[in-house]
């Protein structure tokens, strides 16, 4: 698995890693809101480089900017000793990441997380990847970058709602792995966070779920708890005026989810009403209409996980506990997504 080194000097840190390392040429992966934000805070102690950086954003997650990062390689003649350092959110570690695995049939890279999200989810399981023709991660490969340096010095810059949707995924381990996790999360002022130590702890859970199994056979399935739903709901914002951030609507799939694991896991009414007061305190409500109900079902059965007419879910028995497989039906998301509309703010 990766080695991730926790750096309380980001700078100094690379420094020592890349005199300690042998490379013919050392290339820097970022985009255009990183490059401004992130990239002045190492580059003046990398050794000599080049970097790229493209248009920041989901939509340019795609084979147009692979494409012009192969070609920048190309130019820039990288040859198979070349290092890569990806500078940025999961977006740019996601492609990045591909793009050096598949150039020259693989060239080794680091991976440098700037927002909460990648620190805590994207930095750590070796999917690397790009979407493809509307379809998220579509192509893609498992490998591990040499190492991953999380430092929490990149979160000032970032983006209040950026922070709080890769919350949304610290939230998420807690509930399915760790009780007292999520119960010192609610404890506190979400804005004032011990960020250090909330990384540390979600990157240990993570880490342990994917070293169990590595390419979700199973037990990584926990992993997608409120995603089903949350994905859903994701790409139908996506295709209307309002947009939501993967946390966003993550938090609306836990919320709905948790629904489903009572009614289906027998998760005690207590912890239901704990999990959608604390995901509605930090994330607002979403209003989702009865036409749009069916919208987000039908999408929940197109994603690519599931078979025939009922889909598989991760549900919570209880928090901290979560179970992988247990089938859903249409009328249940249904019913989910009421319970989440009738829910007060
Ligand atoms: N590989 C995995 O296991 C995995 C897991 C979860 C998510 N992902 C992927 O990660 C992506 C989402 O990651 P994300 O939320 O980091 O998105 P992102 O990379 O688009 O970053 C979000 C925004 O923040 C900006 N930004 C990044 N760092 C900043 C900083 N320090 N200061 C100011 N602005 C900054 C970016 O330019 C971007 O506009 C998705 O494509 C998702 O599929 C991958
Ligand atoms: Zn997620």
């Amino acid at each position: 698995m990766e080695s991730i080194i926790f750096s309380s000097n980001i700078a100094q840190d690379l420094d020592v890693f890349l005199k300690n390392h042998k490379f013919s040429k050392l290339g820097v992966i970022t985009d255009s809101n990183s490059v401004d934000a992130c990239y002045p805070l190492i580059s003046k102690t990398l050794p000599e480089h080049s970097y790229f950086s493209f248009s920041a954003g989901e939509v340019h997650k795609n084979i147009e900017t692979c494409s012009q990062i192969w070609q920048w390689l190309t130019d820039q003649a990288f040859d198979r000793k070349s290092l890569i350092l990806n500078l940025g959110g999961g977006v740019t570690g996601d492609m990045g990441g591909f793009c050096a695995s598949t150039y020259k049939r693989g060239i080794r890279f680091i991976n440098v997380p700037t927002t909460l999200l990648s620190q805590v989810d994207a930095s750590v399981g070796g999917k690397l990847g790009i979407d493809f023709n509307g379809y998220k991660n579509h192509i893609g490969i498992f490998n591990e970058p040499e190492a991953v340096f999380i430092s929490d010095v990149f979160l000032k810059t970032l983006p209040l709602a950026e922070l709080r949707s890769g919350y949304a995924e610290v939230i998420k381990h807690g509930l399915i792995c760790h009780e007292n996790y999520f119960e010192s999360l609610k404890m506190q002022d979400w804005e004032n966070q011990d960020w250090k130590a909330i990384i540390e702890k979600s990157i240990s859970i993570k880490k342990e779920v994917v070293a169990k199994d590595p390419k979700e056979d199973g037990l990584r399935k926990i992993l997608n708890f409120g995603h089903t739903i949350g994905h859903a709901v994701e790409s139908f914002y996506l295709d209307s005026e309002q947009h939501l951030l993967h946390g966003e609507a993550i938090a609306v799939g836990m919320v709905a989810e948790a629904f489903l694991s009572r009614k289906l896991l027998g998760l005690s009414s207590l912890d239901l009403q704990k999990i959608s007061d604390f995901l509605l305190f930090v994330f607002g409500k979403v209003s989702i209409s009865e036409e749009d109900m069916d919208y987000i079902m039908r999408k929940c059965f197109q994603d690519k996980k599931n078979e025939g007419d009922v889909i598989n879910c991760s549900l919570l028995r209880r928090i901290g506990q979560c179970e992988y497989n247990i089938p859903v039906s249409g009328e249940n998301i249904i019913q989910s997504l009421h319970f989440y509309n009738n829910l007060r703010q």
